[in-house]
């Protein structure tokens, strides 16, 4: 996807078929992160960035970006998966095992 786009919003949720992943731009730097809340499912995307962490829509559990570790509350549920993201050229390239998106 074109930077442009995610830098717009802050983040934006991108199919990943049976997933979705939300990434993010914080500071000039992109996040990828599973979309779907490892607590109850609530899509990230619908939730909002503070700082370098994504907060959850339905319940308020703050999950950072980069490792996505849950880091509030505490032992309530799962972390989230991560992808590496990089800005390449005007597009934002993420990694699974291969390479996901491109423009
Ligand atoms: S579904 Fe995300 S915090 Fe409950």
């Amino acid at each position: 996807m074109k930077v442009e786009a995610v830098k717009a919003g802050g983040s934006v949720r991108v199919p990943y078929p049976p997933f979705d992943i939300l990434v993010a731009w914080v500071d000039g730097v992109a996040f990828a992160i599973e979309d779907a809340c490892n607590h109850a499912g609530a899509s990230l995307a619908e939730g909002w960035l503070e700082a370098s962490c994504v907060v959850c829509p339905m319940h308020g559990y703050v999950f950072d970006l980069k490792s996505g570790k849950l880091l509030r509350p505490k032992g309530l549920c799962g972390d989230q998966r991560t992808y590496r993201a990089r800005v390449e050229g005007d597009e934002v390239v993420v990694y699974d095992d291969f390479v996901l998106t491109v423009g």
